[in-house]
């Protein structure tokens, strides 16, 4: 767990930036794979927002966890691209069958299912992404084989 000074310590270089937020962010989540909640007191204050604005933000943004990942995150794209060809009726199978929602994590801690809004592979969608392998025209039988790979 970090404490106020680890916070204060990753933070300080990213001070002198113009609109330091987002990358106090990233560098936080970088570093500890989530925003802990241990970081936003500190934040809060050194950018002198309110804790709501700043818990506003990383709510706002899908890519920051306010808890660790499991092992392995499958990104399911929920854009529209993907969810015209079938992405949403695989994403809800997919949740269904690991019996989680949206950003939640199998029990053994092997997987993290999260959204994720276009991977650029709109003309090959379905779209998903394992960790840092994006996969391109996912159907049930590919999906089977990420899911798993992850679980090994
Ligand atoms: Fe899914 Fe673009 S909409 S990759």
């Amino acid at each position: 767990q970090p404490t106020v000074e680890d916070i204060e310590t990753l933070i300080a270089p990213f001070l002198a930036l113009e609109g330091p937020l987002l990358p106090i962010l990233h560098a936080l989540q970088e570093e500890y794979g989530h925003i802990p909640a241990q970081a936003h007191v500190p934040v809060a204050e050194a950018l002198n927002i309110s804790r709501a604005e700043l818990h506003g933000v990383i709510s706002f943004y899908h890519d920051f966890r306010d808890k660790p990942a499991g092992r392995h995150v499958l990104k399911l794209c929920r854009a529209e691209a993907c969810q015209s060809v079938g992405g949403a009726e695989l994403a809800a199978e997919t949740l269904a069958r690991l019996g989680l929602d949206w950003h939640g994590t199998t029990p053994d801690g092997a997987l993290t299912v999260e959204p994720v809004y276009c991977l650029g592979l709109c003309a090959c969608a379905p779209a998903a992404m394992l960790d840092n392998r994006v996969v391109a025209r996912v159907d049930a039988a590919k999906l089977d084989r990420l899911l798993a790979e992850a679980r090994a």
